[in-house]
């Protein structure tokens, strides 16, 4: 009732301008824009968690690194997609689905140039598909809505790892039925390592100095998990009220006193996030979405939008006996206490070169390609189309280096992924000045904030099928869900 309260107080008006793009004054409301705090990613839009029990404070749950199997030269990950039973509040059990537990999914640790296989074994009751993202797969091994799992079956997605160190995640990507899977629980982190990731004097303690936080926000009703978008939700994305980090609500990490890395992931449906600590200190970020940075970039907040990760390293030597509080700027929440209150049991520090890679000059591209985000009689679209199974938006050719413009043509966020391989940002708005020295690395999504727009250079590389496509879409699961979403077969 809550929720549809304030849908009703917008007026009808501003209601077809986000529903129809036509944008002018319908976004007053949002903070900023291109470089600013993540539009209206907050609380403007968000629905709200009624009846919960109080939840006490837990520590930290560091979801467990999953063991491969060795099977004929191939490390195979067992994973089981089940319906479960998690506990955010104190004396309720929350209805969830989970990977091989009540809630996410273990850390697959994944080697570069190893033969890997992931197996999922479907128990929900429902079909799924199950994609690696940021991994650089085969089309018919990506587990995009081609590669269905029914109820009771199972699927491996199997390949070789050919791809630089980074964080990766795996997710559901069930047609029309991505954004509640995901919601219930359904994700998990991959770490990929390469010679040089094993080389560079960086914290790699999984759990210790290596923190993986996995970043959502739910809406609970009575201790249960509630995802009841409404129509204009779906359009502004179900953003909720009650922020998570790895399946708790607001716990505690107990921190050596030295630099602590944490792999954060926007694990969240449809909500940007502007992540700080509470005492605002400088942090470096070393790595985004598909490796990492050449070299680290000093920040005092980082923006991410969903499925967007970045590896950030804080250095907490001086703070022995002190708490630090990892905020969330736009809502204003806190995700997680840190409680610096261990002696260091190793010494790291972070390098001045992280990696190097290729980058390709934009007058080397061979074709540009336009992408336009928008809606259209209530759906949302790419290019004025709706996601067809059926229909191969984009062929691209195999190894031709391209230019990708992408416009958000609406007074709502939205963001870009593309599947098979990462980009680099060329510019936004057209300024290519106005790319900020984080974004400046290998990406797999963008954040493109209302009424801005993107260009992206980017190359096919090593494999191709001129029938099973790969995806491209905005990963708001919301408008993922709805249509906005496209495919393409590299040739
Ligand atoms: Cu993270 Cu097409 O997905
Ligand atoms: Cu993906
Ligand atoms: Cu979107």
């Amino acid at each position: 009732m809550i929720q549809r309260r304030k849908f009703l107080t917008l007026s009808s008006i501003t209601a077809l301008h986000v529903l129809t793009g036509c944008g002018g004054g319908s976004n007053s409301n949002h903070r900023g824009s291109g470089n600013g705090n993540g539009g209206m990613g907050g609380g403007q839009g968000g629905n709200t968690s009624t009846n919960n029990p109080a939840s006490s404070t837990t520590s930290l749950p560091i979801p467990p690194l999953l063991i491969p199997r060795d099977a004929g030269g191939v490390k195979h990950y067992d994973l089981t997609i089940q319906a479960s039973q998690h506990t955010f509040f104190d004396g309720v059990a929350t209805n969830t689905y989970g990977i091989n537990g009540s809630y996410l999914g273990p850390t697959l640790l994944v080697e570069n140039g190893s033969r890997i296989s992931l197996n999922y074994r479907n128990t929900l009751g429902e079909p799924v598909s199950m994609h690696a993202h940021g991994m650089h797969a085969p089309a018919n091994m990506d587990g995009s809505a081609h590669q269905t799992i029914a109820a009771s079956a199972s699927w491996s997605a199997q390949y070789t790892v050919k791809q630089k160190a980074n964080t990766s995640w795996y997710h559901p990507h069930t047609m029309d039925n991505t954004a509640p899977q995901v919601y219930k629980g359904l994700a998990g982190l991959m770490i990929v390592e390469d010679t040089q990731s094993r080389s560079l004097n960086l914290p790699k303690r999984y759990g210790e100095d290596d923190i993986p936080l996995v970043l959502q926000d739910r809406v609970f009703n009575n201790g249960q998990i509630n995802y009841a978008p409404s129509r204009m939700s779906i359009m502004r994305g179900y953003t909720g009220d009650t922020f998570i980090v790895n399946g708790a609500i607001n716990p505690t990490f107990n921190a050596e006193a030295k630099e602590i890395r944490f792999r954060l992931l926007n694990g969240s449906n449809s909500s940007v996030y502007t992540l700080a600590f509470s005492d605002r200190r400088s942090f470096k970020q070393i790595a985004s979405d598909s490796a990492f940075l050449e070299a680290p970039v000093t920040l005092t907040s980082v923006r991410l939008s969903p499925g967007e990760r970045a590896e950030i390293v804080v250095d907490f030597s001086n703070n022995i006996g002190q708490s630090v509080v990892l905020k969330e700027l736009n809502n204003n929440k806190s995700f997680l206490t840190i409680n610096v209150n261990q002696d260091p049991s190793t010494i790291t520090s972070v390098p001045s070169k992280l990696t190097t890679f290729e980058k390709f000059n934009p007058s080397s591209a061979v074709r540009t390609r336009n992408f336009e985000l928008g809606g259209h009689m209530g759906a949302l679209t790419i290019n004025g189309k709706s996601m067809d199974k059926a229909r191969i938006d984009e062929v691209v050719p195999l190894n031709d280096i391209e230019i990708w413009n992408v416009s958000n043509t609406m007074g709502v966020n939205h963001n870009f992924h593309i599947h098979a391989t990462h980009f680099r940002l060329l510019s936004r708005n057209g300024n290519t000045s106005a790319v900020s020295a984080n974004e400046r690395g290998l990406k797999d999504v963008v954040y493109i904030p209302p009424h801005e727009s993107v260009s992206f250079i980017v190359k096919m590389i090593d494999y191709t099928d001129t029938t099973v496509p790969y995806m491209y879409h905005c990963h708001f699961l919301e408008h993922e869900d709805n249509g906005m979403m496209g495919q393409f077969t590299v040739v």
